[in-house]
């Protein structure tokens, strides 16, 4: 029996509902066909964007948005994303597929999307292939009210107000896809950059992210960090930079290939939540880099790409990165977002890649049909802590499985919040695939303990939704509790996420 010690009493920080956030790049069917069909589309439609999509994505109340990109953003000249459509040029996708790029979906439709979505809109500006002047005037575009050449541009483009830019990216994978740079160059080019993402509006400034670490690339974060953290004289007394970001994926490696995402074994099952566990290493190694250039923490760790990298689906576009989605990839997502939230005093803001039809999306399309993924009901059932505190909980009585060292994983992981009308959020995984674990939850300094809703999402490791059968895998009430004096007791099946919400 593994126990659940909740200390109802001590809370340890705010959830920044931006941990939730997702991730949207002009990369295979994510972008056009998953999120924007165009108006003339027979595909039900608002201004272009897909009514089903957006229906399913409020559901899921997503916080924030990125966009262009991914490597996509350095190659992204937003000039030629505004003005009549049919005037934009054309470009090739050189690092997706060398399709053609229309520019169809820029400036413009992103925000009528933010706005469809209820969403924060965070913008990646160009850093590999554009220059000061063209991150500067997309600044002005877009957030400038009154007169300057940029705005009245936007105005003569149908936008009379400015729109607010939540969150900007400098540059993105800069040690990559955008530029091959040494840390120590970018940084250079950082502090420069940075300097003309001006802020128009005091009461709406905007957060700027500095461009992070790739995985474990400790070294970056130390020179980034070491030449860009420090705070000028006012106006800007925030400082050079209010976030940076880390990547992290997580996939199987098997020589060239990254391994099925349908077609795996017990093996790859636990290597792949090994992997997935490491982010919790990787956060507390970053974030102590951090502490010492910002023991107050007022530089957030923005950790804007993570999620499972699969081989592609047979028989798609290997530059498209189009796959499917099992329970493992459910796994990888409740136990990251519960690593998230346990590190919710540094990590301010996240973005699984990405949100619909490329790498772990919550939603896959086909036509004018569309599928929910496993992934979409963690995120469905883990909304409840965005916005709430970090309760102190600690589980005793885990037990190890797996194989080896690269594989062994403890079977039961948790968060536990509290919202403003004080109901606790427990979410629990049992990543063992084959056996139920039996559990009790203390719930110290709380008298008995009223259930208000009990979810679960579980099934074979290998299961997941296709069109034909698009709810094999969904969310179900859970009653397998049991209420006692001071908690609960219950059994978490083998290979599942559960969501409690207790009052
Ligand atoms: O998400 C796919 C790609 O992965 C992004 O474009 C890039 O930033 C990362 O390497």
């Amino acid at each position: 029996m593994i126990k659940l010690y909740i200390n109802c009493k001590k809370k340890k920080g705010y959830i920044n509902p931006e941990i939730y956030g997702h991730f949207s790049e002009h990369l295979g069917r994510c972008i056009y066909e998953g999120l924007y069909v165009g108006e003339e589309s027979e595909v039900p439609n608002v201004k272009g964007m897909r009514k089903d999509v957006v229906a399913a994505l409020r559901e899921l109340k997503i916080p924030v948005l990125r966009w262009p990109g991914g490597c996509f953003a350095d190659e992204y000249h937003w000039k030629d994303g505004i003005g009549p459509k049919k005037e934009r040029k054309k470009m090739i996708n050189t690092n997706w597929g060398g399709v053609i790029e229309d520019n169809s979906f820029g400036t413009h439709e992103f925000f009528e999307l933010c706005e469809q979505l209820g969403c924060k809109a965070y913008v990646n500006g160009n850093v590999g292939s554009g220059s000061v002047q063209e991150i500067s005037e997309w600044v002005e575009y877009m957030t400038l009210d009154g007169t300057s050449p940029m705005a009245d541009q936007r105005k003569k483009n149908g936008r009379e107000k400015p729109w607010k830019v939540d969150y900007f990216g400098v540059g993105n994978e800069n040690w990559g896809c955008g530029g091959n740079m040494t840390p120590d160059y970018y940084a250079h080019l950082y502090r420069r950059y940075q300097t003309f993402v001006r802020c128009y509006d005091k009461d709406a400034p905007v957060f700027k992210i500095c461009g992070g670490a790739n995985g474990d690339d400790y070294e970056w974060t130390e020179v980034v960090l070491r030449e860009c953290h420090r705070s000028p004289a006012p106006p800007e007394a925030h400082g050079f930079m209010d976030g940076l970001s880390v990547h992290y994926y997580v996939g199987v490696e098997k020589g060239l290939h990254k391994g099925s995402a349908t077609e795996f074994d017990q093996k790859d099952w636990f290597y792949t939540l090994n992997r997935a566990l490491r982010m919790e290493e990787l956060i507390c190694r970053h974030g102590a880099i951090m502490d010492q250039y910002d023991p107050e923490k007022k530089i957030g760790m923005i950790v804007d790409e993570w999620g499972c990298w699969h081989d592609v689906e047979l028989g798609t576009n290997p530059g498209f990165l189009y796959q499917q989605n099992t329970m493992r990839d459910a796994l990888v997502a409740g136990i990251t977002l519960n690593i998230f939230n346990r590190h919710c005093d540094r990590v301010k803001m996240a973005c699984i890649a990405q949100i619909v039809n490329v790498l772990q999306s919550v939603i896959l399309t086909e036509g004018a049909d569309m599928i929910l993924t496993p992934t979409y009901h963690v995120f469905h059932m883990y909304r409840y802590h965005q916005g709430a505190e970090l309760v102190e909980s600690y589980l005793e009585g885990g037990k190890q499985i797996g194989q080896d060292d690269t594989q062994s994983i403890y079977n039961v992981q948790e968060s536990v919040s509290e919202d403003c009308e004080g109901i606790l959020t427990i979410t629990l995984n049992n990543l063992d695939p084959n056996d139920d674990q039996e559990i009790e939850i203390i719930l110290q300094e709380k008298e008995k303990g009223q259930v208000v809703e009990a979810k679960i999402l579980h099934g074979d490791m290998r299961s997941y939704n296709t069109f034909e059968k698009p709810d094999h895998v969904a969310e179900e009430v859970f009653t397998n509790y049991e209420i006692k004096d001071r908690g609960l007791k219950l059994v978490l099946p083998a290979c599942s996420v559960l969501l409690l919400r207790i009052k």
